[in-house]
This record gives C-alpha cells, sequence and structure tokens, in this order.
C-alpha cells in the first residue's frame, strides 16, 4: 500500500524527469477481460478526459469492452477531480450508488483514481470508510491499472498505490479516442504555478514536457488518421519547453504543428505570465491555429491576484488582452473568474465586474473560491458568508450571460467555418460542430458533411450556441 503524502508533493528539486518508453507493460496473464465490460466516469478537466482514454486502452489490452452502462459493468473507475469541494461531494455520492450494486454484483472491481485520490483526506477516508473500493491510484499510477487489478483480485483487499512525486514522462500508454475527428494531445504535464487556491501542483506534479519530436509524430500520425482538430493539452501549456530546452518554447512548438497542416489546432490552458509576443503572432500567422484562447484571469482586483500568487496585475492582464485582441483578428476569448476569494471585498468584487465590462469575453467559467486542504489559501481567513458568495457568483454569471449572447450576436447571418462532429444530441435531424472560434453550432447539414470543416451561415443566436445551415460546397478537407 503507498498513500499520498502532500508534503512530498509539494516538492520541487533539480532532478530532471525521466522519458520513459517502456514503462507500461500488459503480460499474457493479464489478459483476463473477455466477454467482461467496463465502464469509466469521468469528472473534471480536459486532462482528466483525456487520461481517461488512456484507462480505456489500458482496459481493452486487457481484453474488457466498455460500457455506457454502469450496471452492466464488471468493471468500474471513477476518474476524479479534487479541484473544488463540490466534484469531491458528487465521488462520494457516486460511491454510495455503486457500494449497493456491488452489494448484489460482489465480483465486480471498483477504482478510484484521477486527482482526488492524490489527496491525503481523501485517501485515509477510502480507506476507512470504504474498504469495499478494491483499487485506488493516483494520477501518477495509471500505467499500474493491470497489476493493481490482478493484485486486487488475488489478494481480495483494496489496493492503494498513490505515487507522491514530481512525475516522470510515461511515453507508451495507449489511448482510445472518443471522438474520431478531435484528439487531445498532451505537451506538458503538472505545474509549478503554484496558485495560492489551488491543488493541481500538488495532484499532478512537477511541470514537465514532452519532446518535441515525441509530440509532433503523435500529431502526424493523427493527421494521417484523419484528425481535423488537435487540442494541445498541460496545465500551463504557454510554460512548454523551459524545462527542457534553452531555445526552444511554446512559440516554437506551436509552429512546428502548424506546419504538419493539420486542419486545426487549438491549445489549453494558459497562464498569462508566459503568454509571450511570439506566440501571438505565430497564432496570428498560421491560419490553422484556432483564433481561441482561454485565457483565465481569476479576478479583476490587483489585492486578491497578489493573494492567489497569479503573478500579473489587472494592468498586465489587460494589456496582454488587448494585444491578443489587436493582433488576432477575429479571436475569441474565454476565461475563468473565482469568486469569494478570502478577502474579497464589495469593491475588489466590482473591479472584477469593471474587469469583464471591460474585456466582455466570449465565455467564462465561473466558481466560487472552494478551500482545498494543503494549499496556503485554505489557511487565509474567510470572512463572506456563503449567501453573499453566491450572489456575487448570480450577479457574475448574469454579465457573462450578457457578453457571451453579445459576442455570439456578431456572428448573425455570418458565414463561418464550422468542423461537423456528428448528429445534434438535442435534435436527431441536426447536426453539430464548432466554429474555428470554438462556439458551438446545431445544423441543418447532411451526414456526408460528418468530419469535415464546411462554411455555415448562422441563423440564429443563442447564449451558449448557434444555430445555422450549411451554405457553400466543402472546403478542401
Ligand atoms: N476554488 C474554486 N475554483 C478553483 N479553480 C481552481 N482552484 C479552485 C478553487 N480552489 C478554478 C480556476 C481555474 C479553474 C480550472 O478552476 O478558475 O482556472
Ligand atoms: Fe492551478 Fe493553473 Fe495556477 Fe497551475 S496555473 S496552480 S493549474 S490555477
Amino acid at each position: 500500500m503507498i498513500l499520498p503524502d502532500m508534503l512530498e508533493a509539494k516538492k520541487r528539486t533539480d532532478k530532471k524527469s525521466k522519458f520513459l518508453y517502456d514503462e507500461y507493460k500488459i503480460d499474457e496473464n493479464m489478459k483476463i477481460g473477455k466477454n467482461k465490460k467496463y465502464y469509466i466516469k469521468t469528472y473534471g478537466c480536459q486532462m482528466n478526459e483525456h487520461d481517461s482514454e488512456n484507462l480505456s486502452a489500458i482496459l481493452e489490452d486487457m481484453l474488457y469492452e466498455r460500457t455506457d452502462d454502469m450496471m452492466d459493468a464488471d468493471i468500474i473507475l471513477l476518474n476524479t477531480c479534487a479541484i473544488r469541494e463540490n466534484a469531491h461531494n458528487k465521488v462520494f455520492g457516486m460511491l454510495g450508488r455503486i457500494k449497493h450494486l456491488k452489494e448484489s454484483k460482489k465480483d465486480i472491481i471498483v477504482g478510484v483514481c484521477g486527482c482526488m485520490a492524490q489527496e491525503e483526506v481523501v485517501a485515509s477516508e477510502l480507506k476507512k470508510k470504504c474498504k469495499w473500493v478494491d483499487i485506488v491510484f493516483g494520477t501518477h499510477n495509471i500505467h499500474r491499472l493491470p497489476n493493481l487489478i490482478m493484485e486486487a483480485i488475488k489478494n481480495k483487499k483494496q489496493e492503494m498505490e498513490v505515487f507522491s512525486i514530481e512525475g516522470d514522462i510515461i511515453e507508451n500508454i495507449p489511448y482510445k479516442r472518443e471522438n474520431k475527428y478531435k484528439a487531445y494531445v498532451n505537451i506538458m504535464y503538472g505545474c509549478d504555478k503554484f496558485c495560492t487556491y489551488c491543488i493541481v501542483p500538488y495532484t499532478r506534479g512537477k511541470q514537465r514536457s514532452r519532446k518535441k519530436e515525441d509530440i509532433i509524430n503523435e500529431v502526424k500520425k493523427l493527421k494521417d488518421d484523419g484528425v481535423m482538430e488537435i487540442t494541445l493539452l498541460g496545465q500551463n501549456v504557454n510554460a512548454y519547453g523551459k524545462d527542457l530546452y534553452d531555445d526552444y518554447g511554446m512559440e516554437n512548438l506551436l509552429e512546428d504543428v502548424a506546419k504538419t497542416s493539420v486542419p486545426r489546432i487549438k491549445f489549453v490552458t494558459s497562464h498569462p505570465w508566459d503568454f509571450t509576443d511570439k506566440m501571438i503572432d505565430i497564432i496570428a500567422k498560421y491560419d490553422n491555429i484556432m483564433p481561441f484562447i482561454h485565457l483565465p484571469v481569476q479576478s479583476g482586483s490587483n489585492k486578491i491576484l497578489k493573494l492567489m500568487g497569479r503573478r500579473y496585475t489587472k494592468e498586465e492582464y489587460l494589456k496582454l488582452f488587448n494585444k491578443i485582441k489587436d493582433k488576432i483578428k477575429n479571436v475569441s476569448i474565454t476565461t475563468d473568474i473565482i469568486v469569494g476569494f478570502p478577502s474579497e471585498e464589495e469593491s475588489d468584487f466590482n473591479e472584477t465586474l469593471d474587469l469583464v465590462n471591460t474585456c466582455k469575453f466570449d465565455l467564462a467559467y465561473t466558481f466560487i473560491y472552494s478551500p482545498r486542504v494543503g494549499t496556503p489559501a485554505a489557511k487565509l481567513e474567510d470572512k463572506s458568508s456563503m449567501e453573499e458568495k453566491s450572489e456575487r457568483l448570480d450577479k457574475l454569471n448574469e454579465l457573462i450571460n450578457k457578453y457571451a449572447k453579445e459576442s455570439n450576436e456578431k456572428l448573425k447571418d455570418k458565414i463561418v467555418p464550422v468542423l461537423i462532429e456528428g448528429v445534434s444530441e438535442k435534435d436527431n435531424n441536426m447536426f453539430m460542430g464548432y466554429t474555428d472560434t470554438n462556439k458551438l453550432v446545431n445544423i441543418k447539414a447532411d451526414k456526408k458533411y460528418i468530419g469535415k470543416i464546411i462554411d455555415v451561415k448562422i441563423t440564429e443566436v443563442k447564449t451558449w450556441s448557434l444555430n445555422g445551415e450549411v451554405k457553400v460546397l466543402e472546403k478542401s478537407v
């Protein structure tokens, strides 16, 4: 049993990460899943979704088959998120349901993995109160899933393996990608920014970049397989390469990925701190880099930004924001905002509203601050009530929605390129896709357009989505 240790997880040394090309291994005797099914529930961010694509591939290597019905599964994995308390509550709620299921189906294997497993408080709760959970493993232990399953079956007791390490780069874990036309490609892992509210540097290890050759080869292969859109993934992608190269950073990588001529490229998430002018120039220069940037601001108050350890002021953020707007034609900028950070007063919150009024974001993800055990902000005195915080969130959301709709309205009657992904979930007679500015469009189209980028005329505008119809014949794809 290896339990998480947040103090260890916090450590950063000069030790270089290792690149491991044969760390994941699957032996013949591990192929025990024939005629059995697996179900994975993923919480949280795109990084977690991508990790679940690893988990799926590993389970399929073991010959398990995927099911979307948990009741039908022989193995259930919850890939968890630790970023806020509500994600935590959802997982324990789900575990309650699974416990019932396991009472009638004793042989099912239940696993908890992902960021929550990296938290000491969670691991000890699982150990004490949920002994029936068979396997618990962390973000650094994904490649060990077959071994953990085998050990849990053999030993008939909870197997817990959570490494609290800076982390290496394991290159040979397979992926089972969910979407035929859109793919995530990890470019880096972890984070060293240590914003005071954030648990990520503790759950995902140090900031470490993949080798540029490995990334480019993966992109080329995906392009050959017909993938139309690549999302370069990392907790802080703008810091790409800093740990690995003297003279090769995110701008170089973006340019090299653009040169593979994969039709669409985007990247998440950017910290404003490392966003260089060169990056902006490269995004502006290449047509296949989408004019879409997610640039979390978190707050419009310099006092709060300082307490959050964000390393920029409101003025610096605005300077960068305006530079991006000036240089990248029709760019769409989205953001993240936290309300109710400890010691946020009405005047600080009003500054956030002012910033939103200035930036008029295309979209924003808004959150009430949630204290995370082990982070510096969790020790700060927090006087404002939950009621006050909820009121602030509502007020902020109202403003965000107004600007989201306004930015969508600019597209009314315009013709925009849309990557058609498939049939719309809400209406089987409609198709859905995203614009190059990452806006969701429901389209009157034909199934022959699925997987293609086509021109769509926007006919109707809503707050969260657009409606449109195919306008001209497909582009060269
Ligand atoms: N409480 C609330 N929101 C948080 N985020 C990160 N940590 C917390 C927290 N402790 C938000 C930030 C980040 C997004 C992914 O989640 O806005 O950008
Ligand atoms: Fe968390 Fe992002 Fe800050 Fe890293 S940069 S600590 S992931 S909010």
